[in-house]
């Protein structure tokens, strides 16, 4: 085949913007959709206060929210709580089987009762599989630590923001999140149930809030973040695809967080 001279530098022309492109995608690729970090063992990291002493299961307020960072510094806080009743008597918070997934339970065809001061859970419907939740830790066994990231759109705290029973969260007409003792997110207004392994009761959230497990020392009193159960934050990969220098490490520290 006889190719001129106008033909020949149109189809170099071509050759040149494929190979420009062809060179150029992986970087771009690579750019869009950046590598996941490996997965990291969760830290133990011990509670503790501003000054460096740990935080001691008794020194916690009932009804109080505190807030720490786990497993990562910085972008992953957690609510710390001493759950109780409305005149201030911890209640026990027993373990359960959760789904990850669920619809929200606006009325309460799922019995949860406090009776002699414990929760009785009943179960729950949902999708996505099953986590076992470790329930309360602490001489009362109503201490729960919760990831403070909506499972909505990621508002955190203090959107994110616990109201204690007796206090109800703006527009809550149901049965259950009308009486308080909830987790209610300002953005877009879901409410979690932080007593029931922080079970979806208002949408838009679509899952659970991930739970801290904690490990309690009866001899000492002290708390230890050892790991996370139930969805991941925020549906992410992995709660630990991060670069080792991004967990919290050994220790992490509790603040203590105007409530309502
Ligand atoms: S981010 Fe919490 S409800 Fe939307």
């Amino acid at each position: 085949m006889k190719v001129n001279r106008r033909e020949f530098l149109k189809l170099l022309g071509t050759v040149g913007i494929v190979g420009a492109v062809g060179g150029a995608l992986p970087p771009v690729v690579k750019y869009i959709t950046p590598p996941i970090p490996k997965e990291q063992p969760y830290p133990r990291s011990k509670l503790v206060w501003e000054d460096g002493s740990p935080v001691r299961a008794s020194e916690l307020e009932v009804n109080v929210m505190y807030k720490f960072y786990y497993p990562a510094k910085d972008d992953t806080p957690n609510m710390l709580l001493n759950l109780g009743d409305e005149n201030g008597n911890p209640i026990e918070i027993p373990p359960a089987r959760l789904p990850k997934m669920m619809d929200p339970i606006e009325e309460p065809p799922i019995i949860f009762k406090i009776e002699d001061n414990k929760v009785t859970i009943g179960e729950i419907p949902g999708r996505g599989g099953f986590y076992e939740f470790p329930g309360g830790v602490g001489p009362n066994r109503s201490i729960i630590a919760y990831s403070g990231i909506c499972q909505h759109f990621k508002c955190a705290i203090p959107a994110l923001a616990f109201y204690k029973p007796g206090k109800a969260p703006p527009l809550a007409a149901s049965n259950i999140a009308g009486k308080g003792g909830v987790v209610f997110c300002s953005c877009h207004g879901s409410i979690y149930d932080p007593y029931r392994g922080a079970i979806v009761l208002r949408a838009p959230a679509p899952r659970p809030l991930p739970v801290v497990i904690l490990e309690w020392d009866p001899t000492t009193d002290e708390l230890t973040a050892i790991g996370m159960a139930g969805p991941t934050i925020m549906g992410m990969f992995c709660n630990t695809c991060v670069e080792p220098d991004k967990l919290v490490g050994d220790k992490t520290v509790v603040t203590r967080v105007p409530g309502f």
